[in-house]
């Protein structure tokens, strides 16, 4: 039997098909609602928001406020590994992410044990909000994947990744060094996360398109296959979503490689593929499209009821494809919780 408290979203992912599948939001937090944009402004920069553990903890916990999501994604980025690892990290108003010079693989490599304790600030964000969360909700920590967050150290900038994908085929035993350091850092992150409060764990690999089947095995599913055996070599058992974006038919190929728990399903995503991984015996996570759910409507409305009447019959998260757009009305958002969780939409907040 299952204790009643055990959140929803972990019953899922331990391969439980419920009555009701359990819903929240990539980039629920920090993206569409007032309250968050209140409290960036009283933040000096954003990679300093990211080590406040008490704005943090706020951040992670206003949507959590304001709908009854499932679960809870600490509030941090990405990019902090590359900062941990000594690359220099800013956000450019308006524009996003910028990296300093790429320092040489070795300097980094040396860098790896460093950077979980600089990075500690997160754990201390996640013990914050475990502390805080009602026991039914589950919290979620996260970290990119090596290739994605690669692309960002390669370009120095957000971009098409047309640099890093040429990269990969000219330096093949260049970026394999560089993927090491990122899988051994990144793994060591997420078992510090795990200790810290974190119930699940996401790898976002949110640049996982136009990869050829074999550079996507080398650069792709060997680096996640080899994070989730790090992690539970150290003991930790949390499940695992990982969110190979983009991969298209190489989808099957992830989820048949990669011992994660829950693979979480992009926008184009079929509903023949989704059934076909929970029939493989894995928890599917996504795949609403985040534009549609601003643009809101009636479209929205029979989305939802396509996409819960296709993949409530087995382990299935409710989530989007991608983030929440940050121009979002959150009465959209509000509106699908409702039509996900059956609550009536006049007890959710919505102003
Ligand atoms: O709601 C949440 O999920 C909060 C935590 C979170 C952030 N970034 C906060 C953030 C998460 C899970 C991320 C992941 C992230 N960051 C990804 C993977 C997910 C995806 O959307 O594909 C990527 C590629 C990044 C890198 C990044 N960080 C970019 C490109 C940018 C600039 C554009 C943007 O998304 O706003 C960021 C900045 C960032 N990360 C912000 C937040 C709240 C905005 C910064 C600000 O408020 O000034």
């Amino acid at each position: 039997m299952t204790a009643p408290a055990q959140p929803r979203l972990l019953r899922a992912l331990a391969g439980e098909t419920l009555e009701r599948p359990p819903v929240w939001f990539m980039r629920q937090a920090g993206r569409s609602l007032p309250e968050y944009r209140e409290l960036r402004a009283r933040a000096t920069d954003f990679i300093a928001f990211c080590h406040n553990p008490e704005m943090a903890a706020e951040a992670t916990l206003q949507p959590m406020r304001r709908f009854p999501f499932d679960a809870a994604i600490v509030f941090a980025d990405i990019l902090l590994i590359p900062r941990a690892l000594g690359q220099e990290v800013w956000f450019e108003a308006g524009e996003g992410p910028r990296l300093g010079v790429l320092p040489p693989v070795e300097r980094l490599a040396g860098e790896v044990e460093a950077s979980t304790a600089r990075l500690a600030d997160i754990g201390e964000t996640l013990a914050r909000v475990r502390t805080e969360l009602e026991p039914d909700r589950a919290l979620i920590g996260f970290a990119g994947a090596p290739w994605t967050v690669a692309t960002y150290m390669l370009e120095g900038r957000g971009s098409d990744r047309s640099a890093a994908r040429a990269y990969a085929h000219a330096h093949p035993a260049e970026l394999d060094a560089l993927l090491k350091v990122l899988v051994d850092a990144t793994a060591r992150y997420l078992v510090m996360q795990a200790r810290s409060g974190a119930q699940a764990l996401k790898i976002f690999e949110s640049w996982a398109e136009g990869l050829p089947e074999d550079v996507f095995e080398r650069i792709v599913i060997r680096p996640h296959a080899a994070i989730v055996e790090q992690v539970r070599a150290a003991g930790v058992t949390a499940p695992f979503i990982g969110f190979p974006r983009g991969a298209g038919a190489l989808v099957d190929n992830y989820a048949a490689q990669v011992p994660v728990e829950g693979v979480a399903l992009d926008t184009q995503a079929s509903i023949a593929q989704g059934r076909r991984l929970q029939a493989q015996g894995k928890t599917i996570q996504g795949a609403l499209d985040n534009l549609l759910l601003r643009a809101g409507g009636s479209g929205l409305d029979a989305r939802v009821d396509t996409l819960l009447e296709a993949w409530s019959s087995g382990p299935y998260i409710f989530n989007l494809g991608h983030g929440v757009l940050p121009d979002t009305p959150a009465e959209n958002i509000a509106r699908v919780v409702a039509r996900v969780t059956g609550k009536p939409l006049s007890a959710l907040a919505a102003e």
